[in-house]
């Protein structure tokens, strides 16, 4: 049997702005998994994924026809990874064979609820992963990243896959996205082999290293979000205020940057710094769009992080989910941790997840 894991994501900076090609972001990989296991089978095969099975189908209406919105469920990520994965293997005269394939998450609360940590990005790099090894083809991590996005190109996903990149690589991240109008012109017109042998226009993924005394917090508001909805909302709404929302991009991005600097210098005051400006600028994107990002709870759960020493914004897309905290390894968390409680802020017991390769 083959087993493999893929762990998901938190967006520490950059959210919004990075779905935007050129715009980084810093992501972390975090130790909860979504797990694929196969086996060979004969004359037929299954696919079995307990995610979001008590989840309704969300649809919609285009023009009188009723319409699924298949962008949130890890079904169609898992059928396109296969497509992809197994049209790279053809291309390398692999001979297709029969498997049942199994996903089990622990990206899903006990009820059945996201917790926000990105198990679309994980559920499709694990499954690329498991047949990565089904039919030996030896993909490199940068390979298993571009056919995990070229699969949710083809789910019309409207995301950076940034999760993907904090999926394959683990760790700490700063992460720019491809050109995706660039992408959509090629992709007819190659073969999978081809795409993924191509340089990638603006796309960059570069580890970093946090600093020794760096100390991560997250907390959790429940109220879990549609990450697709709310980028389309900003994306409608922004075409309005267009001068307001370039502004926008170009402060992020220097935001970011500068934030990458504080890691690379060791400097976790800057850090700090820049996840408070970063919390202001999604403040800003908000009065752009009208797009909630930093709901009431989020608001309460940085407030009492910033009584308690610590810098913090809300994470990913928002409108519920996680917030993070940066604080220093010096300052006690235990007086935050209570006073989340009494607010109903769960606290995450998480870790940053380092791959094997990146352990050294
Ligand atoms: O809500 P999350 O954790 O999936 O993060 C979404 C981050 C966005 O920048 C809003 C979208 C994206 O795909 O990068
Ligand atoms: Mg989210």
């Amino acid at each position: 049997m083959i087993e493999v894991s893929a762990p998901g994501k938190l967006y520490i900076a950059g959210e919004y702005a990075v779905v935007e090609a050129g715009h980084p972001a810093i992501i972390v990989a975090v130790d909860q998994f979504v797990t694929v296991s196969m086996n060979e089978a004969k004359r037929n095969g299954s696919i079995q994924s307990g995610q979001y099975s008590d989840l309704p189908v969300r649809w919609t209406r285009k023009k009188g026809e009723l319409v699924l919105d298949i962008r949130d469920n890890p079904f169609h990520y898992i059928l396109a990874a296969i497509r992809l994965t197994e049209k790279y293997a053809l291309e390398h005269e692999t001979t297709l064979r029969f498997f049942d394939l199994k996903v089990t998450s622990e990206l899903d609360s006990s009820n059945g609820r996201k917790y926000g940590l990105g198990s679309s990005g994980a559920v499709t790099v694990a499954t690329v992963k498991a047949l990565n090894e089904f039919y030996q083809l030896n993909l490199d991590r940068l390979t298993i990243f571009k056919l995990a996005a070229l699969a949710h190109h083809e789910v019309a996903s409207n995301g950076s896959c940034g999760d993907i990149a904090a999926s394959c690589y683990g760790g700490w991240l700063a992460f720019s996205t491809f050109d995706h109008d660039w992408l959509a012109e090629v992709y007819a017109q190659h073969s999978v082999a081809e795409l993924v042998a191509m340089d990638w226009p603006q796309l960059s993924i570069q580890p970093l290293q946090a600093p020794k005394d760096l100390r991560l917090l997250i907390g959790w508001t429940g109220s879990p979000a549609s990450t697709s909805d709310l980028v389309d909302q900003v994306h409608h709404s922004r075409e309005q205020q267009q001068q307001r929302y370039t502004q926008f991009l170009a402060d992020s991005k220097a935001c970011v940057e500068k934030m990458i600097e504080g890691f690379r210098q060791n400097n976790i005051k800057q850090i700090q710094q820049m996840i408070r400006k970063n919390r202001h600028l999604l403040q800003e994107l908000t009065s752009i769009t009208g797009v909630v990002i930093e709901t009431p709870a989020l608001k309460q759960l940085c407030d009492l992080a910033e009584e308690n020493e610590g810098a913090a914004k809300s994470s990913g897309a928002g409108g519920g989910d996680c917030g993070i905290v940066i604080t220093s390894q010096k300052s006690g968390i235990l007086p935050l941790m209570s006073t989340w409680e009494n607010a109903d802020i769960t606290p995450l017991p998480l870790h940053v997840y380092f791959s094997e390769k990146r352990k050294d």
